[in-house]
């Protein structure tokens, strides 16, 4: 049995806010109480938190009922949360009689702080044991907000100050609706469009919650929804779970997990204003035959010549490997892993790419980018941001040549592995590995002579005075075209491997 979902259409979302904030159920009150480094570590007391257990106090309860999932004696509620929050939560449709004990009163959503926003959602199986009613998961279950995977989807979200004034912004596959309720402060409008009628139900209830205005709630089959409708700005965070069985809506996305990611992508070409970005978090596939950000190409068809793209890697794994991580797969048969990774293997699958996925439309005829990096941990969003705009940048016709009057410098941090070989009773130079793990891990094969003509770019030297010096020491073979010689440096630059004051890449983030 399941409890009926939150009212959309509240009465007096303000005073609810304003009990609730009084409470200190915000972030910075629930973290402490919790002594959480961050909401996303939260776990429920059912999934073996020990903190905080016993609610004592008007908080205590908020956290024990909406992210517990716990139910309470209705004397208890009443007396901790008085009649006036008690009567806000019970018209607001958040608390009701569980079905199973009518003296209490059990959370009929999940309720959490997200940021400045409070977000209402069903549980699933990453907070555990937290279903107010106790029973299965719905098919149609509204995903949470606090979990790890969409603490990844949020933080690389474009920085709401980037959004402009007038910008039409989709939450495509919004479940809940954080990303698009979070980007609203600075958006013209946002449509958060999902499958399903329970998440578009909650997606209103949380917009009328947060009394977000400019928002409008859009429900059908991926872009179905937004028929002939043009966007900005994109963000989607859809279903990417490897299954054989469609069971969750949130979760299940076909056998090779990528269903969804294919029909967002493609969607990109219609509904993508010139200029406009889509952002996709989840999870895509190299092939034996095209790695993925090939394929990002394929799936925006002929329009694809249009489009930057940009794949930048959290984690690559083998079908076996990634079989056994997905949380829909963690219950089968270790045997079954394995036959289904086979199958995988058989179908052309070469690896699962998981991480974000960057597609923007250019607003003037230029060269595009295709651009695939592995992203240190410590790249945050600012580190995307400059990868994008270095990589269009460097499409510019006249930028290497600019480049030969600039200053580069090697960056902190920079390794490089010298191999020599013995030859004819000398060990030879043959070249060398140049690498840096931040932001994104790179390392660059060169060739002999390169060892000794990199540490010549301290930044006090132009890429031609470099080249010139290193003809000059016999480290550069003579007759190197300055272009060449100036494509290379572009090449080390984009890779984080030299910098150039003004636009170096930006420092870890947490
Ligand atoms: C992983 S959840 C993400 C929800 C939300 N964006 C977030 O990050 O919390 C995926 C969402 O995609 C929705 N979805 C699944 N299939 C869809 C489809 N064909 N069209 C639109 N939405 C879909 C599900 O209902 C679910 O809300």
């Amino acid at each position: 049995m399941t409890l009926p979902p939150p009212r959309a259409g509240f009465r007096e979302p303000a005073r609810l806010r304003r009990f609730l904030a009084g409470a200190g159920f915000h972030e910075a009150g629930v973290t402490e109480r919790l002594e959480l480094s961050s909401l996303f570590a939260f776990r429920t007391l059912r999934g073996g938190r020990t903190s905080a257990t016993t609610p004592t106090d008007r908080l205590g309860l908020l956290i024990h009922l909406f992210m517990d999932g716990e139910p309470a004696p209705e004397a208890e509620a009443r007396r901790l949360l008085g009649e006036e929050g008690l009567g806000l939560l019970q018209e607001a449709g958040l608390l009701l009689p569980d079905p199973h004990e009518p003296s209490t009163l059990a959370a009929a959503a999940l309720l959490y702080p997200v940021g400045p926003l409070l977000i209402a959602s069903d549980v699933n199986e990453q907070a555990p044991g937290a279903s107010p009613d106790g029973g299965a998961l719905r098919p149609d279950a509204v995903y949470p907000a606090l979990t790890g995977a969409v603490r990844g989807f949020l933080r690389d979200l474009p920085d709401p100050t980037e959004v402009s004034a007038d910008a039409r912004v989709l939450d495509l596959c919004a479940g809940t609706g954080v990303a698009g309720l979070l980007l609203a402060s600075r958006a013209g409008e946002v449509v958060l469009a999902d499958l399903t009628e329970r998440c578009s139900h909650f997606a209103r209830f949380n917009a009328a919650l947060n009394e977000v205005g400019n928002v409008r709630v859009a429900q059908g089959d991926l872009w179905e929804a937004v028929a002939d409708e043009r966007f900005d700005v994109v963000v989607a965070h859809p279903p990417y779970v490897p299954s054989e069985t469609d069971q969750l809506i949130f979760r299940d996305a076909g056998i090779d997990g990528e269903r969804l990611f294919r029909g967002v992508v493609a969607g990109a070409p219609q509904h993508l204003n010139p200029g406009g970005l889509l952002y996709v978090r989840g999870t895509a596939v190299d092939r034996v035959d095209a790695p993925v950000e090939s394929r990002l190409r394929a799936m925006l068809g002929e329009a694809h010549g249009d489009f930057d793209v940009f794949v930048a890697i959290s984690d690559l794994h083998s079908p076996e490997e990634y079989l056994s991580r997905a949380s829909g797969a963690a219950s089968e048969a270790g045997v079954d892993r394995l036959s289904r990774a086979r199958r995988l293997r058989e179908g052309g699958v070469a690896a699962f790419v998981h991480g974000t996925f960057l597609v923007q439309r250019r607003e003037a005829p230029r060269e595009v980018a295709t651009v695939r990096r592995v992203r240190a941990p410590t790249a945050g969003r600012r580190a995307l941001d400059w990868m994008r705009r270095s990589e269009v940048q460097a499409l510019r016709p006249h930028a290497p040549r600019e480049l030969l009057r600039r200053l580069p410098r090697l960056r902190e941090g920079v390794e490089m592995e010298v191999r020599y070989r013995m030859e004819e009773g000398e060990l030879r130079n043959r070249g060398c590995r140049v690498g840096v793990d931040t932001p994104f891990r790179v390392a660059v094969d060169l060739p002999a002579g390169a060892s000794r003509f990199l540490p010549l770019f301290s930044g006090r030297r132009h890429t031609l005075r470099v080249l010139e010096e290193g003809v000059k020491r016999g480290m550069i073979p003579p007759g190197t075209p300055p272009d060449q010689f100036a494509g290379l440096a572009q090449a080390l630059i984009l890779a984080g491997i030299l910098e150039i004051e003004g636009a170096e890449p930006p420092p870890p983030e947490a």
